[in-house]
């Protein structure tokens, strides 16, 4: 009992920190102490323009939780470098601070999430708090700047190659277009067209796309994901969106349709495995499954075929998936721990 106890109480700290967190990130707090070297709270309230005593409140959670270090001689707060690439560093490769807004947003939910379990299970994805949808842009785009043309891409046979030579690109679920703009900025002879059913998310893409100078071969329609088209494509991707759409078959049914003959299917969803098993225990399967259960999951019942994939169950569901579409030289290209990439040629 006193193990679980003490491994509970770990658990209430997380979740009463990360909304510290989550106030140091929009209060601007994290940015203000970047490079700022040691810092009374007094400083920081005057450079933040924030409530004093407040700011001296908020320090002592980051202090106690060890975010920041505290000289108590000097009174001052340090928040190094390598926190700082954590939480404030928007271009660092570990700059995942955004998922605290997806976390807020599963509390935001929470009246609705009860209704869904008490009801037919639906949450429509649309619904969200607006947290949610500006947390995932934030949270995944740190993998995409740093994995997409480094690491996932590379990973599938041939795919690199193509986009240098000209492609044309469907993203299936595409969201606020980050990963397109990027594929399409990294890839300048291909074409990249980003769908998405939720028309708020395509509006901020097309608003990105105009912020990055309007790239003449990025473009963003509404569409629901057994409706992209009317193609041909040449490569056909869903990042991180598989798992959230109401019929994942009939979509990878209809990424089939509008592939040209030989052309790839890439899927990059969040890391899991077969057995419920060999997840315990880690935090990676712990934030997914809650995601999950609060987001992914009543988002997809809230839809047509209501499939219910879930964020997590392995490669082996989604591999099936594949080839039950009709794809061919099925495989999982790559697994980082964080993310698995799926590829499959038509
Ligand atoms: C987790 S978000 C990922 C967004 C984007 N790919 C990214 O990585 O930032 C999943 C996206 O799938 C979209 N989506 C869910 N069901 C869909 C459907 N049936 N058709 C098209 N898009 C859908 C949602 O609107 C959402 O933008």
């Amino acid at each position: 009992m006193e193990e679980f106890l003490g491994r509970f109480l770990t658990d209430f700290a997380g979740a009463a920190s990360t909304s510290m967190t989550v106030l140091g990130d929009r209060l601007g707090l994290y940015q203000a102490m970047t490079g700022a070297g040691p810092l009374s709270a007094a400083d920081l309230a005057k450079t933040t323009g924030l409530h004093p005593r407040l700011v001296t409140e908020w320090l002592a959670v980051q202090t106690v939780s060890e975010y920041v270090v505290h000289d108590s001689a000097a009174g001052t707060y340090e928040l190094p470098d390598a926190h700082a690439a954590v939480l404030s560093m928007v271009d660092s490769p570990a700059y995942v601070i955004g998922a605290a807004d997806i976390i807020a947003g599963q509390y935001l939910a929470m009246s609705d999430l009860e209704q869904a379990f008490r009801t037919d299970g639906a949450l429509d994805y649309s619904a969200q708090h607006p947290c949610v949808f500006s947390g995932i842009e934030r949270f995944f785009r740190t993998a995409y700047v740093h994995q997409i043309a480094e690491s996932w891409f590379p990973a599938v046979p041939g795919l690199v190659e193509r986009l240098e030579r000209g492609a044309r690109v469907a993203d299936v679920g595409c969201g606020h277009g980050v990963a397109d703009l990027l594929v399409g900025t990294t890839w300048p002879a291909s074409t990249v067209t980003g769908f998405d059913a939720h028309e708020p998310s395509v509006a901020q893409a097309r608003a990105k796309a105009i912020e990055a100078g309007s790239p003449g071969n990025v473009s963003f329609r509404v569409a629901d994901a057994d409706g992209i088209g009317p193609g041909p494509y040449d490569v056909v991707v869903f990042f991180d969106s598989l798992h959230d759409l109401g019929d994942p078959p009939a979509a990878l049914r209809r990424a089939h349709e509008v592939l040209a003959e030989g052309g790839l299917l890439v899927a990059v969803e969040p890391w899991s495995t077969d057995r419920l098993e060999d997840s315990v225990g880690s935090p990676v399967a712990r934030i997914d499954f809650a995601a999950s259960t609060a987001l992914c999951t009543p988002g997809s019942l809230a839809q047509p075929g209501r499939y219910g994939l879930g964020t997590q169950g392995g490669p082996a569901k989604r591999l099936a998936l594949l080839t039950e579409a009709g794809f061919r030289e099925v495989e999982l290209a790559a697994d980082t721990g964080f993310n698995l990439v799926f590829a499959a040629t038509k």
